[in-house]
Order: C-alpha cells, then sequence, then structure tokens
C-alpha cells in the first residue's frame, strides 16, 4: 500500500475534520470498507477517526488509527463532547501523543503527530478485539450491539418466537442470537442473515456455523431478499447517536417487500417506538403477541 494514502475511520465531517475523496475508509460499519485490524503498520500518511461513543470499542480505533500511521503521518479524531469527545485527549495522551485539541459544533477535535512510541498499543488493541465469551462460547467484538450480554428485547422476542418453516431472514442479524434459535427447527430450509456492522457479521459467521444460513453483510434496505416465509428482526432505533424510529420502520417496509403472501414477520421493539402505522399499511393482519419489560413483540401477516 503507498504510504502517501490517506484513511478514514466512519462518515466524513469535512466542517470537522480533512478527509480525502479518495481516502481508504475502515469503519465496518460502511460496507465494503477495509478492516482497519488488517492493515499493515505504516500504511498512510493521515487518518481522519469518526471517534465511536463506547470507551473500548473508540481506544481500539484510535490505538490501530495511530498503529497505521507513518512517521510523521497525523491522525485527526473527533466526537461529540457527550459521546467520548471530552475523553479523547486523554486517551490519545494515554497512547503517548502530544494532543492539539479544539471545540467545534459540540464537538472536541483532537490533532496528533504519530508519537515514535505508541504506549499501550496491544493492550488496547486486545481490549478491543473479537472474542469469545466464556459462558456461552459465543463470539463477540466490544462496539458490537449488546456485545457481552442478552438484549432485554431480544429476550422478549426469543421467549416467544414460534417454530418457523420455509426459507427466512433475520433482519439486523448482529452475533446471531436470533438465528440460532430460528435454525432450532428442522423446517427451516434456509436463513439470511443480514447485517451492517462488519463485526457482528464475522462474529455471527463463526457462531452460526450451520450449512442452511447465509450471511450479507450490508443493509436491509437494499437487501433485495424475495418470497420468504418468514422474517424475524429486533431492529437498530439509533442512528449515529440519536434514536431514530425511521430505520425501525424502514425495516418493516423493507420486510413486507421481502416476503411473499401470507408470509410472517415476527419483530420487537421498544414500547414507545411509533411501529403501529406502518405494520398495519404494510402488512394484511397484524398480531401484537406479547407487550411488558418495556417491549412489544408483533406478528405481523403479509
Ligand atoms: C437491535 S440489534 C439486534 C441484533 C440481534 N438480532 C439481536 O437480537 O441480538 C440491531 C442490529 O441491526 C444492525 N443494523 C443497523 N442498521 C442496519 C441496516 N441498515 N441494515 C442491516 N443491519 C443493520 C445493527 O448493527 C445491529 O446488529
Amino acid at each position: 500500500m503507498s504510504a502517501l494514502r490517506t484513511a478514514l475511520y466512519g462518515q466524513a465531517d469535512h466542517d470537522l475534520a480533512p478527509a480525502a475523496p479518495d481516502a481508504v475508509q475502515l469503519s465496518p460499519l460502511v460496507p465494503g470498507s477495509t478492516d482497519i485490524a488488517s492493515i499493515p503498520d505504516e500504511s498512510f500518511i493521515a487518518v481522519t477517526v469518526r471517534a465511536p461513543a463506547g470507551a473500548v470499542e473508540r481506544r481500539f480505533v484510535l490505538a490501530h488509527a495511530l498503529r497505521v500511521l507513518a512517521p510523521n503521518g497525523r491522525l485527526t479524531a473527533f466526537a461529540p463532547k457527550d459521546r467520548g469527545g471530552l475523553r479523547l485527549k486523554k486517551e490519545l495522551e494515554a497512547l503517548g501523543c502530544e494532543v492539539g485539541e479544539s471545540a467545534r459544533r459540540h464537538n472536541r477535535i483532537c490533532l496528533v503527530v504519530r508519537p515514535a512510541v505508541i504506549t499501550s498499543l496491544d493492550d488496547a488493541i486486545a481490549a478491543g478485539a473479537p472474542r469469545q465469551i466464556a459462558e456461552n462460547g459465543l463470539w463477540t467484538q466490544p462496539g458490537v450491539f449488546s456485545w457481552d450480554r442478552l438484549d432485554a428485547g431480544t429476550n422478549a422476542l426469543l421467549q416467544v418466537l414460534p417454530e418457523f418453516s420455509g426459507t427466512g431472514a433475520d433482519f439486523g442479524g448482529g452475533i446471531g442470537l436470533l438465528a440460532l434459535n430460528v435454525l432450532a427447527s428442522s423446517k427451516v430450509t434456509k436463513l439470511t442473515l443480514v447485517e451492517l456492522d462488519h463485526r457482528a457479521f464475522d462474529a455471527a459467521k463463526r457462531n452460526v456455523a450451520d450449512p442452511r444460513a447465509e450471511f450479507v453483510w450490508g443493509d436491509v434496505r437494499q437487501a433485495g431478499l424475495k418470497d420468504l416465509d418468514f422474517i424475524v428482526s429486533n431492529p437498530p432505533f439509533h442512528d449515529g447517536g440519536g434514536e431514530d424510529k425511521t430505520l425501525g420502520q424502514a425495516f418493516i417496509a423493507s420486510a413486507a417487500a421481502a416476503l411473499r403472501k401470507g408470509g410472517v414477520l415476527w419483530i420487537v421493539a421498544n414500547r414507545h417506538l411509533p411501529y403501529e402505522a406502518i405494520l398495519a399499511e404494510s402488512f394484511a393482519k397484524v398480531r401484537l403477541v406479547e407487550e411488558g419489560g418495556g417491549y412489544k413483540v408483533f406478528e405481523a401477516k403479509k
């Protein structure tokens, strides 16, 4: 890789930090990107990082970003103040950097030149790396949705899932928890897990070792699946930082497009999320299966 190249982790914000149009994308949330952990040392002259909110994940990304910089290469990292921005400077100093910090639009922006020695590099990378949870043997990684515990919404759906048959999909499949449950039925012939986060996609491939499972790294809204008998989903409701109810609504519309007539969607949502209208619009019959503990589970038949 030419040492003149630059890289970008996450969506660019040209008002906050420089990012070349041909920068190599390193965020696992962008389909087609390159895994930052797979980049050789000293590959880029500049790296721009939209730093993630999770502390362990952020330190992992910052450590890798420094590692892939050539000597004297520049790292620009930014984050909203209340989503890790206020900690960026200290975290970069702990990695051995001298940090120039500025503030803009509620963000902190830190600029550093790669230090000759990156302090605690291996620790930061090991702390954020993929790992297998001892108790259940599942692969996961800090930064992935609910990476080290069963999500209460997933659990609510797991409690009531019926035995499916035929071909189906898991929209936003995560590390594969719902998929493992669905594939317990021998009547399921194929299950496609669609997942945007490459870390979760990778973990799911390891966790769901079943020849009937197919894995797609991509956006549910563009998955283009057709004629399915069933879909299960615990859809995301955060995009970037804030709550985004339109994401779950788009998952519902995409599910309706991917099912055959008579096919079913089983979906869980936080109680306050307004999914009823889009469910009623997109499906012939909608049933509230369960409500409790802050969640509601729907079965929607096309
Ligand atoms: C609430 S989590 C559910 C994960 C898993 N099914 C479970 O129940 O544990 C939603 C998942 O959707 C993924 N996701 C977010 N936006 C997506 C999109 N547009 N297309 C596909 N997956 C997406 C997230 O990365 C996350 O893994």
